[in-house]
């Protein structure tokens, strides 16, 4: 948690964006829930939503035409239009020229295909920067960042705002009621490149938001624990942002700037979802989010505001198992939709641009990838971008129309996909559910990722990523959960290396369990709570009695060392030092610096069960350990044959199969139906032929 600045795009700003932003961290976070009187979906057609982000600004009117015949040809009903063009609609302050976009609109109205139109607000013009310098974002270090490229002014710049504001208002009053407006996309990816700005503006609204959450100078120097290293506050002009520091700063004042952060960017995106609503009440407003790579956001407040949630997943290239990545942040956004279905807003068809080495998709990946999504709740597949730019920083990133053009394996893979989704209509709407879920909580991402933990090898994302993947292989959907989240509808509840718990999820995890739930809570978890203080009489604070146990001492392992465990297998990274209470070990540690002390543990309350894991087992354990989670839980998930995904997605009585296999190898299920995109019976069983993609509407 050291910098301002996240994109996702420079793995090496991602480690440090853990810091960023979101929002005040009132005891009990609500699911999500938007006004039900709001449309939730695009205006329109009832078929699932196809096309990209199309960025017309770059070419002649003749590519155009091109461009829109294209469209019709892949299937395209939608294309998100303008997102960057603040500086061609208004090139001096107050002047504004839609001339060209008109004709877009125009051109893209007349040949049937909506327009999602984007508030240009990601990137202010150079008019802007000229005029308001002091807009600009400043580092932690105090660097305040120059034009030239695109990326968020300070939030909290009163001229950023009024500016934007300005630009939207037009927007909204010129297009409100033109026939290819479908939607609304305002911004794009707040967070990225930019999620904290240590600014002037920025100091005095921090002041401002501290005032309005503690009340006094006393509150917050009590919650920031200021009598330590002599930091007590006076006043309020005394206070700052957490600057670079001589040492490492106050990590409540951090954890604040980060809910600040979040919040300033929240109300900006409302400020111009307001007028936009005012001008076009019948359509829907988003902004695309990157539900599990930023982490500078507090995705459960956002997904509140937006009327339809929106996201943009883009692989890890290296990473051989990104298509279970691309599952976990599916889910994740499913579950920030409340289960509503939601819009894949950008992936990519291949290559990206921005990683150290851009990896083509192998052929038949653009078609799982889209599948994915699609299994897990989205109805819409859309792709940044539709033609790929020849100028500037994202030349080398894939589109849907390539650079060589039309004869290319891209493009017959994005006409297939067309077709493909064609054929799919009826899955529009339909549900996916789930029996188990995971605590997924930003706040705790931010306290854990601040310096001076007791290890660097210990990660909330790691573990949730390792939790995931056993279920994933196990053909278990997953939905993920805000703390203090309704939990009635799952059979096992997951909460792995839950870093920060207040009192509040902490009663809530011990309410669940009473109620009859499975708990399984892993390592590092209840260390702090919503100021970053340890609890009251330690570890793990508030979840000791639903655990059954207590901890004395944590006892992180050095790099490489290794535990070995009485029931085979070994733990690595950490072990603890537990005082059971009412809590049973299951497994201890045979060697090593825990020798003797729990590794696994289960404790009975009330009608339900909490497991507690004290260590990182080696693969074998933990996939065994899993499988006793989902028999505990009465959950049914048997392995799956290696890189086969299954998923369901349902409505009324109809039930869709979906099964993408991304191995090379044939693989078969047992399925009854019709598969959808070839139209052929299936009796009993169904093949799914290595790297294929089948779609059964199911009988019986
Ligand atoms: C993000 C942005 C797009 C584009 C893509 C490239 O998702 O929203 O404008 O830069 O990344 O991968």
């Amino acid at each position: 948690m050291t910098s301002m600045s996240h994109d996702r795009h420079h793995p090496a700003e991602v480690a440090e964006l853990a810091s960023a932003a979101a929002f005040a961290a009132a005891p009990a976070r609500p699911a999500p829930s938007p006004s039900p009187a709001r449309p939730d979906w695009p205006r329109g057609t009832q078929q699932l939503r196809y096309g990209g982000d199309y960025n017309p600004e770059q070419w002649t009117r003749d590519v155009w035409l091109d461009d829109i015949a294209l469209m019709r040809d892949a299937g395209v009903n939608l294309v998100s239009v303008g997102i960057f063009n603040w500086g061609l609609i208004e090139p001096r302050e107050g002047e504004y020229d839609f001339a060209q976009l008109d004709e877009i609109m125009d051109l893209l109205a007349g040949a049937g295909i909506d327009v999602a139109l984007g508030t240009p607000t990601a990137s202010p013009p150079a008019w802007f920067w000229t005029r308001y310098p002091d807009s600009r974002p400043v580092t932690r270090d105090g660097v305040a960042l120059g034009f030239g490229s695109r990326g968020m002014a300070s939030p909290s710049s009163p001229d950023y705002r009024r500016a934007s504001a300005a630009v939207t208002e037009q927007l909204a009053a010129r297009y409100a009621d033109h026939p290819a407006l479908v939607m609304w996309h305002v911004h794009n990816e707040y967070g990225a490149p930019i999620s904290e700005s240590y600014d002037e503006h920025s100091v005095r609204a921090f002041r401002a938001w501290l005032e309005d959450r503690y009340g006094s100078i006393h509150g917050l120097n009590d919650a920031w624990g200021t009598a330590f290293w002599g930091q007590r506050y006076q006043g309020w002009d005394e206070v700052d942002v957490p600057r670079r520091a001589p040492s490492v700063s106050n990590p409540a004042q951090r954890l604040d700037f980060a809910r600040f952060s979040s919040n300033a960017l929240l109300e900006c995106f409302i400020a111009e979802r307001d007028i936009l609503h005012r001008h076009t009440p019948e359509l829907p407003v988003t902004t695309n989010f990157m539900a599990s790579s930023c982490s500078s956001a507090d995705y459960w407040r956002w997904a509140g505001e937006v009327d339809v949630v929106a996201n943009d997943h883009y692989l890890t290239a290296a990473r051989s198992d990104s298509h279970i990545m691309l599952a976990l942040d599916a889910d994740l956004t499913r579950s920030l939709a409340a289960g509503r279905p939601w819009m894949l807003m950008e992936h990519s068809t291949s290559a990206v641009n921005w990683q150290p080495r851009n990896l083509a998709k192998l052929p038949g990946e653009l078609a799982r990838n889209s599948m994915s999504h699609l299994a897990r709740g989205a109805d819409a597949i859309m792709f940044f971008q539709f033609r790929a730019s020849r100028s500037g920083a994202e030349k080398f990133h894939s589109a849907m129309l390539p650079h060589a053009g039309t004869d290319t394996r891209v493009w017959r893979e994005v006409l297939a996909l067309g077709h493909d989704l064609g054929q799919l209509e009826s899955v529009r709407g339909s549900r996916v559910s789930a029996e188990v879920a995971i605590v997924w909580d930003w706040e705790s991402f931010w306290a854990q990722d601040l310096e001076w933990g007791p290890s660097v090898d210990l990660t909330h994302r790691d573990v949730i990523e390792a939790v995931y993947s056993a279920l994933w292989r196990r053909g278990v959907t997953v939905d993920f959960v805000a703390p203090q989240a309704e939990l009635s509808d799952y059979r096992l509840v997951l909460a792995p290396s839950l870093h920060l718990v207040s009192d509040g999820t902490g009663a809530w995890l011990t309410d669940y369990v009473h109620g009859g739930g499975t708990l399984a809570v892993s390592y590092g978890s209840g260390l702090v709570d919503e100021n970053d203080a340890v609890h009251p009489g330690g570890f793990p604070g508030p979840l000791r009695k639903v655990l059954g146990l207590g901890i004395d001492e944590l006892l992180p392992f050095a790099a490489g060392e290794t535990a070995a465990l009485d029931t085979g297998g070994h733990g690595s990274i950490w072990s603890e030092d537990i005082r059971l209470t009412t809590a049973t070990a299951i497994t201890r540690f045979a060697d090593g610096r825990a020798a003797g002390q729990p590794a696994v543990t289960v404790n009975r309350l009330g009608e339900g069960s909490a497991w507690y894991l004290a260590t990182r087992p080696d693969a074998a354990t933990f996939e065994a350990l899993i499988g006793d989670l989902l028999a505990a839980a009465h959950v049914t998930g048997k392995l799956q044959p290696e890189g086969l995904e299954v998923v369901e997605r349902a409505t009324g009585d109809e039930r869709f199969l979906f099964a993408i296999n991304h191995a090379q190898t044939d693989a078969r299920l047992v399925a009854r139906g019709v598969e959808l995109l070839s139209g052929d019976a299936v009796e009993g069983s169904l093949l799914v032929p290595g790297g294929g993609v089948r779609v059964v509407r199911l009988r019986g």
